[in-house]
């Protein structure tokens, strides 16, 4: 994809369904007999994903242009997949389905592409061989995954990392255990998991940092819901318009749970200019709209060093985090990220290397980078790596470029946000695309 400067933004983006509640939703509906319509289901390959391998252990699922229709098995009466189960690119399908298999009456084995193959799933193993569950890996707990399911018993667990994946993956494993479940997790990570338990009439207790389920409760289907569009896709739009004069977008009904929009915070805080409105709450997310439009006061304000317990709600926006930092007067310093180095790629590592090429001198640190500012940005060939969110986080770079830029393997931008170029080259009228 070749894009060029852009003189602004302008316009309402058509945002995805949020991709971690639809993965929630449709899991969670796969475990009731009777069907639940999910409007505005995530079209990314990744929710896909978790839609076929649903399909391939007995679910029923109906696509339709509003989103899909699920009608599932009840809880522990999935049937075996007649082949392996291939997660693509998507960490979230592997490791929350782990946690339903694991209590299954039969074998399976789940698989993922070459960058998914290489992500750690240790963390998985751990509190599910801890609940009873007998899984094996490739050397260096990699993929695919084998798992031969058997009856499972509740645990606490307290989470050694901040994780949603793994809270989420023991959660469902816990809803099929016998007995009670425990997480105790001290840095907070999105909660859409326990968000959605209640909404499919699930009991669970929240006390501060423990969440408690007894397991063996039949989750129930609320018939028709409604995914809220997606903050992280948003997050690409937002910083665009902040960033580029004249610019004035408007960012409807997205998820605006606290645990995923560090980013729009710190913005809010920093003064740019983004008036949110309709906030409100459905199915126990909170939800609004925002209009963003061009300031030029806000990025002497942002924090010349962000770290600690921010960086969950911020982590999955830290490639576009960056390519703001590159225009904050005094940089910008990223500490206590290492597991960025788990994502779709090292996105430590991706992010410097694509800053670099660009003209912004960065240093990579052990747990982050730090980026240092003043510099023009250039045009350049940018190899995406196959990661969606370093070749969206660079084609907003390419926008205030000083000359035309070429993002390389530009497809996998599919795995979150099929439609973000056509989007974008809506926003900016054309004028962004060479
Ligand atoms: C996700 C959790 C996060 C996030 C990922 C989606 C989820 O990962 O980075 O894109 O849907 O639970 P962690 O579980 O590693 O925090």
């Amino acid at each position: 994809m070749w894009l060029r400067p852009a003189s602004r933004l302008e316009g309402t983006p058509h945002l995805p369904g949020d991709k971690s509640i639809s993965h929630r939703y449709a899991m969670l509906a796969a475990l009731c007999l009777e069907s639940t319509r999910i409007l505005n289901y995530s079209p990314s390959d990744d929710c896909r994903r978790t839609l076929s391998c649903l399909e391939s252990v007995g679910a029923r699922v109906e696509r339709t242009p509003e989103g899909v229709c699920i009608t599932g098995q009840t809880l522990g009466a999935f049937r075996p997949p007649s082949g392996d189960l291939d997660c693509g690119n998507s960490g979230t399908t592997m490791r929350l389905l782990s946690g339903i298999l694991a209590a299954q009456k039969f074998r399976s084995t789940l698989t993922g592409d070459a960058s998914l193959s290489a992500r750690p799933m240790g963390r998985i193993l751990v509190p599910l061989r801890k609940m009873g569950a007998s899984l094996a890996c490739s050397a260096g707990d990699l993929p695919p995954l084998q798992i031969s399911g058997r009856p499972l018993h509740g645990v606490e667990y307290v989470l050694p990392l901040a994780s949603a994946q793994v809270k989420s993956c023991v959660l469902l494993a816990g809803l099929h255990a016998a007995g009670l479940t425990e997480v105790v997790e001290a840095i907070p990570s999105r909660s859409h998991t326990e968000l959605a338990f209640p909404i499919f009439g699930i009991d669970l207790e929240v006390q501060g940092e423990r969440l408690a389920l007894r397991g063996g409760q039949q989750p129930r289907s609320p018939g028709l819901i409604r995914v809220p569009a997606d903050p992280s896709a948003a997050a690409f739009f937002c910083v665009a318009a902040c960033l580029i004069p004249g610019s004035r977008i408007r960012l409807e009904d997205i998820n605006f749970n606290p645990a995923r929009i560090a980013l729009f915070r710190l913005l809010i805080e920093a003064g740019a200019d983004i008036r949110v409105d309709r906030d409100r709450e459905e199915l126990g997310e909170p939800l609004a709209s925002l209009t963003v439009s061009y300031s030029d006061a806000f990025l002497e304000n942002l924090p010349a060093k962000i770290g600690g317990k921010m960086i969950p709600a911020l982590i999955d926006e830290i490639p576009i985090m960056a390519i703001l930092g590159s225009r904050m007067p005094r940089g910008l310093e990223i500490r206590d990220a290492s597991e960025l180095r788990h994502k779709e790629t090292d996105r430590i590592h991706t992010v410097a290397l694509n800053l670099k090429a660009i003209g912004v001198p960065v240093e990579e640190l052990e747990d982050g980078i730090r980026i240092h500012p003043g510099e023009v940005m250039h045009g350049a060939r940018l190899p995406s790596y196959g990661d969606h969110r370093i070749a969206m986080a660079f084609s907003i770079a390419a926008l205030i470029a000083d000359s035309d830029t070429e993002i390389l393997d530009d497809a996998c931008v599919a795995v979150s946000y099929p439609d973000f170029f056509s989007n974008l080259e809506r926003l900016t009228g054309a004028a962004g695309f060479a």
